[in-house]
């Protein structure tokens, strides 16, 4: 039988075939290429492409990840929405360095942003709890993300509650939702290649302009 070592040993990756990336003729700002290696993501057909890993640090210095939705993108930064109750909520109150990173292995793509989250207005976040859907806007509003749970009966329970409430009211916003930005002083984007000539792409912000320089692989 075959070990684990093996297994993971004769598990693929990188495999391909990849679409080619032209690092020499690309835009001027990481957000423009970010949407265009979106769109590629989306005729490949990656799944979940707007899913990404969120890294915070807490406050020992210690890092913390996990995936989140993408919910806008625009010239100022990458935008996600959590409770600034939860976990990463209060690693943010206290240091709002982040790194989020994307990985799309039907095209070999991993993309990596370095940046500081801020918090969006309250209206602005408002829109995004009421754009959710309903389970979601009641979990958010029980409002116990990340705490412990005593069995899952009493998560049932509490949903049962906040579902009655939400048909009841169907604009309560939960106030701690937050909508944040991540406005980011550099963007890396990688391209795999089957022969392991992967190119690397890096963006990085001087004095409000952004530059770009290659990396070894
Ligand atoms: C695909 C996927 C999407 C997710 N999207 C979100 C999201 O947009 N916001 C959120 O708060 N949690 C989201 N989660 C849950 C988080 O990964 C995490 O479990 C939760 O936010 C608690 O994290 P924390 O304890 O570090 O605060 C998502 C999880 C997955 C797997």
């Amino acid at each position: 039988m075959e070990t684990i070592r093996e297994v993971l040993k004769n598990s693929k990756t990188l495999q391909g075939p990849f679409p080619e990336f032209h690092s020499e003729q690309v835009s001027d700002t990481p957000q423009e290429l970010f949407l265009i290696w979106y769109q590629m993501a989306l005729e490949y057909g990656v799944p979940e492409p707007h899913a990404m890993t969120l890294s915070t640090v807490d406050e020992a210095g210690f890092p913390d990840a996990r995936i989140l939705i993408l919910k806008d993108i625009d010239q100022s930064g990458w935008y996600f929405s959590s409770s600034s109750m939860s976990e990463k909520g209060k690693q943010l109150a206290n240091n709002p360095h982040v790194a989020i990173t994307f990985y799309w292995s039907a095209i070999g793509r991993q993309i990596r942003i370095r940046g500081q989250a801020s918090i969006m207005g309250k209206e602005l976040s408002a829109r995004d709890f009421l754009n959710r859907g309903k389970v979601a806007r009641a979990l958010a509003l029980i409002g116990k993300q990340s705490s412990v749970l005593k069995d899952h009966q009493e998560l049932d329970e509490a949903l049962v509650d906040k579902l009655l409430e939400i048909e009841q009211n169907p604009n309560t916003v939960n106030p701690n939702w937050t909508l944040y930005r991540v406005e980011a002083k550099e963007v890396e984007f990688w391209q795999a290649n089957e022969e392991r000539k992967h190119i690397r792409l890096k963006y990085y912000k001087d004095r409000e302009k952004w530059l770009k320089q290659l990396l070894w692989c």
